[in-house]
């Protein structure tokens, strides 16, 4: 569908529009009005049904802003770049890979030298004036703060939920009883100082993330509900080759998907974005190119949608390996590991050096408890007995002779091993999920405008009318219109107008239902619900409206059964 269509609906009817219009716009800042606000909401319950109901994730709720440790280790202090090129004439500033976008394959993922090149070679030049363009500069896209107004501590806004998930894994992991494979969600506002935000809210500066962190055995690569699904189809386009039909069976077989907990979180993306209402022969799983692929990812599939403005990636589903949580552990105290117990207790000789403090005292004076804390750090594979040992302090290697410490051998029990779990994220961009669901959804015949939205997203699920605002009529609607509210069932009142144009409009914000109480309601007690897409109508009684009102909203029943 046209975006423009798209963007026009959703600022007539309130579904988002610009930020800041009043004072001249904000690039890539834009408002949910309250269709849009609704809606926002209706998906993150789908997703929360899906992770937290369906598959047992939990949900955290962290603070945006972080210290500059967390990027620091996180990597996106020195990796979370993109090449910028600017025009020597009118200063507008671009993405270099966007200019290449039609030009080259991948442009995306390309190095600066790379770019420079292309971008000489076809002559790119500023789209806007002509002008000539600076070579690829490298931009961090973090927004940085400052916390503490008087000399406070650098800061930054996440640009993803994720991070939360991994350096407050210990806690997590005993909340899980300290056994894998477990996962966490994350819900809210990433940020990013996008080089040239563009085309409504799929590129955001503030943008909304679903995010989970699914953490395994990376020895154990099997999934609990996998096999349930193995045979259900994706379809993929798998880095070197063509595009096609697979199962998740297949894919994990042929090691295109890398492991079992991937290929399910693909399934269960798949599952999702249908349920939300999105075409399922638009929809395909592309794998990153390896030089596409994040800092932190080990494989990557980006779920994207065939909208008005070409593939959109929806989700990417991330292989990020142990990345994160070593990174973690490099950078802080922090013990972000798991014990996993063997089946049976083992016993095995462990070899370990101990310091001859009486020996260690004449020789070395004062240095004498830093080094024999040294040679207690080592492990007995590193001796030779009889043979000096080098210890470094501060720098500078020592060399210790062999009657300064002994190796002993003992025999020990172990239970279990502490390991760096590995992670499949899956990351959601519910605002590009949200405008895909209105592009997918929008009819239009002779100039009349249906959203074909499932009722679970649609933000109003019924419209409730009065044929006229008078004669009891709207007493009765409003009653109706109060129980179905009591009842969790967003609804509009509407008694202006007439009854066509309140159908239209109603239509058009993509409610599922209308029901209408007109002078015949006060003959035979009923009033008439209508069917958005087939505009069908029928009769139910009033006593009966807010049942069949709730079994519609959860699916229990469907028009064609009521009545
Ligand atoms: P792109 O390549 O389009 O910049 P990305 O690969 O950087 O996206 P991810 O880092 O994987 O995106 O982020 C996870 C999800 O967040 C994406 O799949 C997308 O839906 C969403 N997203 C990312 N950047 C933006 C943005 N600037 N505005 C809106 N949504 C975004
Ligand atoms: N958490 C996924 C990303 O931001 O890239």
């Amino acid at each position: 569908m046209d975006p423009n269509t798209i963007l026009a609906l959703a600022k007539r009817r309130g579904f988002f529009f610009p930020s800041f219009e009043i004072y001249g716009g904000m690039a890539g800042m834009f408002d949910y009005g309250p269709l849009g606000s609704s809606m926002k909401n209706n998906i993150e319950k789908l997703w929360r049904d899906h992770y937290v109901l369906g598959e047992g994730l939990a949900e955290i709720f962290s603070p945006i802003i972080s210290p500059e440790e967390v990027f620091i280790a996180s990597g996106h202090l020195s990796e979370f770049t993109d090449f910028s090129v600017q025009c020597t004439k009118c200063n507008q500033a671009y993405r270099a890979d966007n200019l290449l976008e039609d030009v080259v394959d991948n442009p995306d993922s390309m190095s600066k030298e790379e770019l420079h090149s292309a971008m000489t070679e076809h002559n790119i030049r500023c789209p806007s004036c002509k002008g000539e363009l600076s070579e690829p500069e490298s931009v961090n896209l973090m927004f940085k703060t400052m916390v503490g107004p008087l000399g406070g501590r650098d800061g930054y806004m996440r640009p993803e939920t994720a991070q939360a998930m991994f350096f407050n894994f210990h806690l997590l992991y005993r909340f899980f009883r300290e056994k894998l494979p477990f996962g966490i969600v994350q819900l809210g506002k990433g940020f990013r100082n996008e080089i040239s935000p563009r085309q409504g809210i799929t590129r955001l500066r503030e943008f909304n993330m679903m995010e989970a962190e699914i953490f395994f055995d990376p020895d154990n690569k099997k999934w609990p509900g996998f096999e349930e699904v193995s045979s259900r189809k994706l379809r993929l386009l798998p880095d070197g080759a063509e595009e096609g039909e697979m199962s998740l069976e297949d894919a994990v077989g042929q090691g295109i998907i890398a492991n079992e907990p991937l290929a399910y979180f693909m399934h269960v993306t798949r599952d999702i974005l249908i349920s939300a209402g999105l075409d399922e022969d638009k929809l395909r799983f592309r794998q990153h190119l390896k030089t596409e692929m994040a800092h932190y990812a080990a494989d990557c599939w980006d779920c994207e949608a065939l909208t008005g403005y070409g593939w959109l990636e929806l989700v990417g589903i991330a292989d990020r390996g142990c990345f994160d949580l070593q990174s973690h552990i490099d950078h802080s105290d922090a013990e972000l590991t798991a014990f996993l117990r063997y089946p049976e207790s083992k016993e095995v000789e462990t070899t370990s050096v101990v310091p001859n403090l009486s020996a260690l005292g004449p020789l070395f004076k004062g240095r004498a408890g830093v080094i024999a804390d040294k040679l207690g750090n080592l492990s007995g594979e590193d001796i030779v007995r009889g043979v000096p040992v080098d210890v470094d302090v501060d720098g500078e290697i020592i060399s210790i002779p062999p009657e300064c410490f002994e190796v002993t051998t003992e025999k020990k029990t172990i239970s279990g091993e502490r390991i760096v779990p590995h992670v499949i994220e899956p990351s959601y961009g519910l605002d590009r999920i949200l405008y895909t669901i209105l592009d997918h959804n929008y009819h239009e015949v002779d100039d009349y405008v249906t959203l074909r939205l499932p009722i679970t997203i649609a933000p109003v699920k019924f419209g409730v009318f009065p044929l006229m605002a008078k004669d009891g009529l709207d007493d009765t609607a409003l009653s109706i219109d109060k129980k179905l509210r009591k009842k969790g069932i967003l609804t509009y009142f509407d008694s202006s107008g007439t009854i066509g144009r309140r159908y239209a409009r109603m239509d058009e914000a993509g409610t599922p239902f209308c029901i209408t109480v007109d002078y015949e309601s006060k003959e035979d007690g009923c009033v008439t619900v209508r069917d958005r897409d087939t505009k069908d109508q029928k009769r139910i009684k009033i006593d009966d409206v807010a049942g069949v009102a709730a079994s519609l909203d959860d699916g229990s029943i469907t028009f064609d059964k009521i009545g």
